[in-house]
């Protein structure tokens, strides 16, 4: 299934009016999101467009050719802003969006490994260059870490029982599909059959684990404000609650004019606040948008302006 962009319309509303000169898609994906600012901002001399995923590259290559050389399609990861933009020789950026996770298109594929009801490798990477893999983490790490992942990057209650269960399973045979994992994890937690699949957190905690999802978000977004120009403008779609907190934390201590000291209650440092929030609640997407892609359900859209 084609990647339909989420929330586009409330994205391009963030920047409506503003002169974008430079614009950087940390996420391009299937470039939908691109397009629709190349239309939109005709006035954009340069759009740097990011992912570490060949296939998504390809495809928001062709889709956004008619732009000729505006377009500038970097390979690699976001977490690499810094060093992305100074190898262009760019040091300020009118706009920055980030469009988080996986698309549909990487979804559909069976042979990374996202989908439980596909059957395909345990993969899940999405940069194919990368070292580590699913199968190596479901095979190779202990009990206790395994836990620990399920834990906090899937918010799975049943984290003990799954990874006990993974480590007994993989005494007879090691784990080498995606099929042979949910089925195990069918098999060991307790959910009801209306409720969710019961692989569904464990397999968002691998693919978070993986892709170091987490780590390089929180890395990145003080970068991303680093680098926009004043009155620039930061915004960021998240797809679950562990994202959309670190954006929420980033977005207000960037945003924040004191600090409150630690241990001396009541004192307070003060703080150049960097940015002025625009959303102070999160745009969510219509139930008409939800009706069309499912996917979009759990979006989340915050943003902020540079002072
Ligand atoms: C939800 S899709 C973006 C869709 C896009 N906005 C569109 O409208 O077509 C997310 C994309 O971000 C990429 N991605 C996720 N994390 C990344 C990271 N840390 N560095 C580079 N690309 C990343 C994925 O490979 C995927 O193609």
């Amino acid at each position: 299934m084609p990647h339909l962009s989420v929330l586009l319309n409330e994205m391009l509303t963030i920047f409506d009016k503003r002169h974008l000169r430079c614009f950087v898609d940390a996420t391009l994906g299937a470039g939908g999101h691109s397009e629709a600012f190349l239309k939109e901002h005709p006035e954009i001399e340069c759009l740097i467009g990011i992912d570490q995923d060949p296939i998504a590259r390809e495809i928001a290559r062709n889709r956004l050719a008619p732009w000729g050389k505006k377009v500038h399609i970097i390979a690699g990861n976001f977490a690499e802003l810094d060093a992305h933009l100074k190898h262009l020789k760019i040091d300020k950026v009118d706009g920055i969006i980030f469009d988080l996770g996986v698309s549909s298109m990487q979804f559909d594929q069976a042979e990374k490994g996202f989908s439980f009801m596909r059957e395909g490798p345990l993969d899940m990477r999405m940069d194919p260059t990368s070292s580590l893999t699913a199968a190596e983490v479901i095979n190779t790490w202990n009990e206790a870490d395994l836990g620990r992942i399920f834990r906090d990057y899937g918010e799975e209650k049943y984290w003990r029982k799954a990874a006990g269960a993974i480590v007994r399973a993989r005494q007879n045979k090691l784990f080498t599909t995606t099929l042979e994992l949910a089925d195990t994890l069918r098999q060991a937690l307790p959910y009801s059959k209306k409720g969710i699949n019961p692989a569904t957190l464990v397999f968002q905690a691998l693919r978070i684990c993986v892709n170091r999802e987490l780590e390089r978000l929180e890395n990145v977004l003080p970068i991303a404000i680093d680098y926009l120009v004043p009155g620039g403008r930061l915004a960021v779609i998240s797809f679950h609650s562990l994202e959309d907190r670190i954006v929420k934390t980033a977005m207000r201590f960037a945003a924040i004019d004191k600090l409150h000291t630690s241990g001396l209650s009541g004192l307070f440092l003060d703080k150049e606040p960097l940015v002025n929030a625009l959303t102070k609640r999160p745009i969510i997407p219509t139930e008409e948008e939800i009706a069309e892609n499912p996917r979009s359900r759990s979006a989340k859209l915050r943003a902020v302006e540079k002072r």
